[in-house]
């Protein structure tokens, strides 16, 4: 957007103004007690064009889990350094635990730097995740106006797992932030599920009424896994249409897109890996084999079934059914996009992008990428050159129309949330 154009004023007074109502934004929060933890997914949006590894760092979450979580390709060449567009909204993995008796997710960690505020950190840098209160009580920061630089802050961020189910059914709970022009039909129809479920389980009421900074949360369909409690990788559960890596990065379980049994094979990051060969067979972790006899079809399969002690377990299952089950699908996987497109917004996972010209062939790489520490990372900063533009927060419909429409539809959106949003944002707490 042009700096002389009228509403580029009005643009960062709506980053503003997002941040201090985040304060009063409806937030759904699941009661908790007792210690344990459970799995959960961020809707993050990009606020500057950030490597995948950033992400990661920034989250505290390991590279690979972040590929794995938006069904990006983990052997396409130096994935973890490909720079992601601003604005783009990703999935981040990461585990809820308890907190004064609610859900919550403590494991990011910030290093403020020159011109950082609370409400910078919160509404730009985690992408409205956060609440600048929310910074401030983590962290008993006494005087939000002298924040000191290089200190290193716990950013608290929403996390929901209401027992990883949603109508009885196996779900992850993805923490959405609601952005200018979302309504809850589009929000449903971004995430395959209905308005309905969206307000069931955000309590929202006939009105349905949301406002851009909201999170709520959103139940994804997945497969919940059924190893033993002794193994590291216990209560693992991947949504539909995306992978998990697991056992030390040996073995990947993909789940969907045709059922939603959980679907383990030897993972293809070079890394040295104990056999996964099923006990007294020739069959290896993936392999299913059917026969057909006169009562129906003989199927022989070796299933992973967890972690245990460093190793990976195999368990060989046969059974006999009425007909032979036909080879699962995997989830396709696409190469992490650099640019943003209209589908990424409809859809829930990126649609393919054609290859790059001259690219090279996808080779896995020696070691897959591990976390460095948030700390002491090098981010862009949050001035108005690399802060989220208007192409972005139009919701990259800007792509597919000229710019003076972008701006004239985020404008009226703007609009829109000064007459009506602010007056009526509310500082109730949704319970489940
Ligand atoms: C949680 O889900 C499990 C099955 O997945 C069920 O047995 C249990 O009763 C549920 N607990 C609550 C509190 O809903
Ligand atoms: C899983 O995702 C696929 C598309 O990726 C979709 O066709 C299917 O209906 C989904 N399954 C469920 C149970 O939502
Ligand atoms: C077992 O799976 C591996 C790859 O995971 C495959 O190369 C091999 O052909 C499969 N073997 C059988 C018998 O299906
Ligand atoms: C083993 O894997 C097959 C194929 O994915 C699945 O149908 C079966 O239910 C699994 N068995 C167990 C015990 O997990
Ligand atoms: C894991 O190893 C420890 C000691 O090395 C042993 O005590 C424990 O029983 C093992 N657990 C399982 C489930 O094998
Ligand atoms: C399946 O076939 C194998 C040999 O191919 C046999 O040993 C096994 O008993 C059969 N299982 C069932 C359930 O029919």
């Amino acid at each position: 957007m042009e700096k002389d154009s009228p509403c580029y004023r009005h643009f960062h007074l709506l980053i503003y103004l997002l941040s201090i109502t985040a304060g009063v934004s409806k937030s759904t929060i699941e009661p908790c007690s007792g210690s344990d933890s459970c799995p959960a997914l961020l809707g993050y949006t990009l606020y500057a064009d950030l490597k995948l590894s950033e992400v990661a760092a920034l989250f505290h979450v390991d590279p690979l889990a972040v590929l794995a979580s938006n069904a990006f390709d983990p052997s396409f060449p130096d994935v973890a350094d490909r720079i992601l567009p601003a604005g783009l909204l990703l999935r981040v993995p990461t585990r809820c635990s308890c907190a004064d008796g609610i859900r919550r997710s403590l494991s990011a960690r910030y290093r403020t730097r020159p011109g950082d505020t609370l409400a910078s950190i919160a509404g730009s840098v985690f992408g409205g995740l956060a609440t600048p209160d929310q910074i401030r009580e983590a962290n008993g920061i006494p005087d939000p106006a002298a924040l000191e630089v290089g200190r290193t802050l716990v950013v608290p961020l929403p996390c929901a797992c209401f027992n990883l189910s949603d109508n009885f059914l196996p779900a992850i709970y993805l923490s959405y932030v609601v952005r200018a022009g979302d309504s809850v039909p589009s929000i449903a129809a971004m995430y395959s599920t209905t308005v309905t479920d969206i307000m069931n389980v955000n309590s929202l009421g006939s009105t349905a009424a949301i406002n851009p900074g909201d999170v709520l949360v959103i139940p994804l369909p997945a497969c919940p896994s059924r190893f033993s409690n002794y193994a590291s990788d216990f209560g693992m559960i991947v949504a539909n249409g995306t992978y998990a890596i697991t056992a030390d990065n040996c073995v990947q379980c993909s789940c969907g897109p045709g059922n939603l049994n959980l679907y383990c094979t030897p993972a293809s990051l070079s890394v040295s890996c104990s056999s996964m060969q099923c006990r007294s067979s020739s069959l290896i972790v993936g392999n299913i084999t059917t026969k057909s006899t006169g009562a129906g079809c003989n199927v022989t399969s070796c299933n992973y079934s967890g972690f245990v002690n460093g190793s990976i377990v195999t368990k060989l299952t046969k059974s006999l059914q009425p007909r032979c089950p036909v080879q699962p699908q995997l989830p396709s996987l696409t190469p992490p996009p650099t640019t943003l497109m209209r589908d990424l917004f409809l859809a829930p996972t990126p649609l393919p992008l054609p290859p790059e010209a001259g690219g090279a062939l996808p080779t896995p790489k020696p070691s897959p990428p591990k976390s460095p520490v948030s700390g002491e990372l090098a981010l862009p900063g949050v001035s108005p050159a690399t802060g989220p533009d208007a192409t972005a927060m139009v919701g990259g419909s800007a792509s597919s129309m000229n710019r003076k429409e972008a701006i004239l539809i985020f404008c009226s959106a703007l609009s829109l949330l000064l007459a009506f949003a602010l007056p009526s944002s509310d500082t109730s707490i949704l319970l489940h």
